[in-house]
C-alpha cells in the first residue's frame, strides 16, 4: 500500500494520531508529500536505517490467521506499543496494544477467503511507525 494513502486512512478518524505527527490544523496527510522519517519501512528506514531489523514487523499467514512479531527488546523505557492491521482499500482489521511487559506478538483473523494486500504496522515508543506490506 502506498504510504501516503495508508497514512491518510489511518489518520482519517484519529485526531490523537494527527496530533502525534504534528499535522497542522486544516491539513491532512494527503497534503504531506514527504513521509520519509515519518513512516518507516525496510526499504525506506530514513534516519533509523540501522534499526530496521528490530522494528519492521515479521508477518506470517496460515489459513485465515495472521501472525505478527516484532523482533524488538521490551523494557519499560523502550518497547513496542502496538501492531495494527489494515486490509486492501484501507479497511481497518485489528489492533493489538502492548505494555513493556508483553511480548510484541499478535494474532489476527483475516476474513474468510481474503485475497489482497495487507499492511501491518509496528509502533515503537522511541522509533515511531514501521510498515510491512504483503499480498496473500
Ligand atoms: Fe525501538
Amino acid at each position: 500500500m502506498e504510504r501516503r494513502r495508508f497514512v491518510r486512512t489511518a489518520l482519517s478518524g484519529a485526531a490523537a494520531a494527527a496530533t502525534a505527527f504534528a499535522i497542522p490544523a486544516g491539513a491532512n496527510a494527503a497534503e504531506a508529500d514527504n513521509l520519509t522519517n515519518i513512516v518507516f519501512t525496510e526499504e525506506d528506514p530514513g534516519h533509523f536505517a540501522k534499526l530496521a531489523g528490530l522494528h519492521v514487523p515479521k508477518v506470517e499467514v496460515s489459513g485465515n490467521t495472521l501472525n505478527v512479531t516484532t523482533p524488538h527488546p521490551m523494557s519499560e523505557a523502550h518497547y513496542i506499543v502496538s501492531h495494527t492491521v489494515v486490509l486492501e482499500g484501507g479497511k481497518f482489521l485489528d489492533r493489538k496494544t502492548f505494555s513493556w511487559k508483553d511480548k510484541p506478538t499478535s494474532t489476527h483473523q483475516l476474513p474468510d477467503g481474503f485475497k489482497g494486500k495487507i499492511t501491518v504496522t509496528s509502533t515503537c515508543n522511541l522509533h515511531d511507525w514501521w510498515l510491512k506490506d504483503l499480498t496473500v
